[in-house]
Parts: C-alpha cells; structure tokens; sequence
C-alpha cells in the first residue's frame, strides 16, 4: 500500500530515505534531574549544570515549544506528517524496587529513546534512572500506530534494575580531568558496567541492513549484544570514538547522510580498523565543518557538535541549524541543499535536529549497502 498521511504505516530502515512521516519533541515541563551515577559522569566538570537540579524555568520552556512548533511546521509544510509526544509529569519521581530518583527528565528527544528499524519501534532500555520512564510519553502514539497500522512491530527491550552495580565507581569522582577521561574512553572503560544490557536508541545507525553502535557511556557491550539478538536479519557493528571525552549518543559524532557519504566529527575520529567496512564498499567519510560557536548555549547537556546534529530529509536535502554557518557550507559544497531550521535556545532541552525527532517512515527499503 503506498504511504499518504492519513494511513499510518511505520517503516525506515536508513538515516536518509524520503522522510514522510516523523516524531518530533516537546520541551513541556522538562526538568534537570538531579545527580545519579550515569548523568554525573556526563556532565562535563566545568559545565554550568554541576550541582543544579529542578524544572526548568517557563519562558526556556516556552521559547524551546516555540522553536519545536516552527520546526514542526515547516516539516509539515513539505508535506511530511508530524506527530507530537503527550508529556508525562516529569516532577514526579522514579523509583522501582531497585532505585529511586527525584525527578524525571522530558520528552524533546525521541531519538533517544526510539529505535525505528523498518515496521519495528523499539524502546531501548535506557541508562540512567531519571529516563527509565521516558517511553510513556510516546505511548500514546506508539498505541496509536499500532491500532492503524497492523504491520506494526511495538517492541520494548528488558527494563534494566539500574543498581549501583551498573555504573563504575571510579566515574563517580568530582574531578577526573580529560586526561584520565581520554585515556579511559581509549581503553574502552565507561561509566557504565557490564552488568546487564543496557542502551539508548541514540547510539544506534541504521544502514539498511547494518546498524552501528556507539559503545560508550549509554551502551554497553551487552546492549550492543542485546541489538543483535534481537535484529537477526541485520549485522550489527560496534563502534568507538576515542577522541570523545563523554561518549554519549552518536549523532553529533558520525552522520550518514546518503548512501557513500557520512560526516565524522574531527575531534572523535573512527579508528582506521572499524572504517574497513566504508572504505571496502567505496565509502567516503569526511571531516564535519567546526561549529560556529565556541560554548553550547546556558544549561546544556551537549557539546558544540550539536552543529552536525542535522536531520536528513532525503539524500539531496538536509535541516541544518540556522546559526551553524560552517556546517550549512559544508553540506552546499557536499551537494546537499540546506533547510535552515532555528533550534538553538532549545538545545538545553535534549539536544538538536535529529535528536528533537525520531522516524516514522522514510520511502525505501532495507538495502544491503556494504555486500
Ligand atoms: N555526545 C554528544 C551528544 C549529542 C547528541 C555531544 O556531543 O554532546
């Protein structure tokens, strides 16, 4: 059956397919949670986020919905279906029997928690306490399209305990330096342990029928494992980024953005031994443009790299943040036309273009890029 907005049908197996149906995020009653183990050790040591917790304050809150409205219309505008969240009270606690955590965090980034692998919606395991529930705000949706589109694969991996014994001890130090980080990222030692499969949707690449995985802070060896259990039909590949200090999520580090090109962070390079793949299949991955700002904007979890964040529409147009010139370039040069898109006083809340957003359906199907 072909795709118009009005019949539902989940399916996107790829990061650059025509993209016509889309999730995208809300800032509503998003708040800064307060310390627990992972989050900690994300939170980079000379960051204005240290020690402070709580909801946000409205006028960023209503500032941030304004930005994600104007995105979400301009989307809509190309004709593509968008779909918003229903956001849960993210003041309330969560607590399970394992753990308890004062307050949750919010609903901008479905990426994050989403994982779209053709008709399938997974809902990763997540690692830190103040996400566990995150899912629910998606629920509706995600009951949504399984009432309409009766190809729908709703599937959520194994909740995680998220006990101490998840997280290394070691990380859990006010100063580390981003020395010892460095070193510890090369050596493969994150925050987080071996303990059980964990991972956030965010780590994960979809190529068709590869799918590449950031091992770091938000997922672990088991939850690389984990994915490719679940995924048989696919070949699942881990990958690192020893230049990274706080790997968390791959999309402002490796960005696919047609079939033989992706975009790779200068400063978190992918080791010449996991490019083989590319490279044997006539790949090309390139240097991103430097950011146009030299500090992410107030009470930002993210680094600067935010500026290749960037949402591919199809695989000659691509969403770019309005303020990053450099990247805009680049993607012109590359071949790309750029949609600029104004997302940055709402990158506090999650993150930004690709983050903001998680895929319904892209046009396409599962190809196998690297034979
Ligand atoms: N590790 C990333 C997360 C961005 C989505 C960063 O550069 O902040």
């Amino acid at each position: 059956m072909s795709w118009s907005p009005d019949n539902t049908q989940v399916n996107s197996w790829n990061e650059w397919d025509p993209l016509k149906h889309v999730i995208v995020g809300r800032a509503d009653d998003c708040h800064i949670p307060p310390e627990e183990p992972a989050l900690d050790a994300k939170v980079p040591e000379d960051s204005d986020m240290r020690g402070q917790w709580g909801r946000r304050p409205q006028e960023t809150i209503d500032r941030a919905n304004e930005l994600l409205d104007n995105f979400a219309n301009q989307l809509k505008a190309r004709g593509i279906r968008v779909d918003r969240p229903t956001s849960i009270d993210h003041s309330q606690p969560a607590t399970t029997p394992d753990f308890h955590t004062d307050s949750q965090f919010g609903c901008m980034p479905p990426r994050d928690v989403l994982l779209t692998v053709g008709s399938e919606i997974l809902e990763a395991t997540m690692s830190y306490r103040c996400r566990w529930f995150e899912y629910l705000n998606y629920r509706p949706l995600m009951q949504q399209y399984w009432d309409e589109d009766s190809n729908f694969r709703h599937e959520a991996a194994p909740k995680p305990r998220l006990t101490d014994a998840d997280y290394h001890p070691d990380y859990l130090s006010e100063k580390i330096g981003v020395e010892k980080r460095l070193k510890w990222a090369e050596e493969k030692f994150f925050v987080t342990t071996e303990e059980e499969p964990l991972f956030d949707a965010a780590d994960v690449l979809r190529f068709g029928k590869d799918l590449v995985v950031q091992h770091g802070f938000t997922t672990n060896q088991k939850g690389v494992e984990w994915l490719r259990r679940h995924f048989i039909d696919h070949r699942v590949h881990t990958v690192n980024f020893p230049g990274d200090p706080y790997p968390i999520h791959i999309d402002a580090t490796f960005t696919p953005l047609r079939p033989g090109l992706i975009v790779n962070n200068p400063q978190r390079r992918l080791p010449e031994d996991q490019r083989k793949m590319f490279y044997d299949n006539d790949w090309e991955i390139v240097d991103a443009a430097q950011p146009a700002h030299n500090t992410p904007p107030p009470l930002c979890y993210s680094s600067t790299w935010l500026s290749m964040n960037v949402l591919v529409l199809d695989p000659k147009t691509v969403c770019v943040e309005k303020s990053e010139v450099y990247q805009a370039e680049q993607m012109d040069k590359l071949g790309m036309e750029v949609v600029e898109v104004e997302l940055r006083d709402a990158y506090a809340f999650g993150g930004g273009l690709h983050c903001c957003t998680a895929d319904v359906y892209r046009e396409g199907t599962c190809e196998d890029y690297f034979p």
